[in-house]
């Protein structure tokens, strides 16, 4: 059976015991890690029975060689091994990108490509395209820099409009629907511009 697996969202930097139990599920959470743990402005982590069990974030540490305006990061993503392949990582890398997208920020997210995970997934999204590769600082192997097919610097520079069709976990409240126009005061039914 699938486990149950929740989800919660934060919008701050971790900290304290939030930040040491999230060191404890990443893999290497050395200072680099910490570094975009103290930029993160949005935290996904998912939850089984308590457990944390898988986590990403953005944020805006951005030392990739990226030339978008306004980058924000999709990165510090990990699952805990014992529950990958369920998901997991896609459905918070949806969520991440449509806070990303919403922060009006151009959405990028860095990937080795030796990893072949990782790079499955953004091959075959047609939400990501590749924005350039470079040699990796520190393990000066090849990486590439991932960007999102729905930021208004990836659809200008296409010769599209800035505008793409609402996210689909974007809900309108149903009430406005049915809501009738609001009456005009006295004084308001006027043409002549304030
Ligand atoms: C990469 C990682 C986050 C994927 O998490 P996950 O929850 O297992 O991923 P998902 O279940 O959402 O996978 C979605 C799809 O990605 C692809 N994918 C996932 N893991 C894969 C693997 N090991 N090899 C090839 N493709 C893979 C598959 O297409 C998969 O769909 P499928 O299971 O229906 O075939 C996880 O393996 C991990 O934490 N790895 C170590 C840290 C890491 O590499 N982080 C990413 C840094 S950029």
């Amino acid at each position: 059976m699938l486990p149950n697996i929740e989800y919660s969202l934060s919008y701050a930097a971790p900290t304290g015991i939030e930040r040491d139990a999230l060191s404890a599920l990443a893999l290497n959470p050395d200072a680099r890690w910490h570094d975009r743990m103290d930029h993160a402005q949005f935290v996904v982590t998912a939850m089984h029975e308590g457990t944390r069990v898988g986590l990403g974030i953005v944020h805006t540490s951005v030392t990739a060689p990226s030339e978008v305006p306004r980058p924000m990061e999709l990165g510090g993503m990990f699952v805990h091994p014992a529950y990958r392949r369920l998901g997991i990582r896609q459905y918070m890398a949806e969520t991440r990108l449509t806070y990303a997208l919403s922060m009006g920020g151009t959405p990028i997210t860095v990937i080795d490509n030796r990893n072949a995970a990782s790079w499955s997934y953004y091959e075959r999204s047609a939400r990501w395209a590749i924005e350039r590769e470079y040699t990796g600082y520190f393990t000066s192997m090849p990486m590439t820099i991932w960007v999102s097919t729905e930021s208004s610097w990836y659809r200008t520079g296409m010769g599209l409009a800035p505008l793409v069709p609402a996210q689909p976990n974007t809900v309108l409240p149903q009430q406005l629907n049915h809501v009738r126009p609001l009456a005009l005061g006295p004084d308001q039914d006027s043409s002549v511009t304030a």
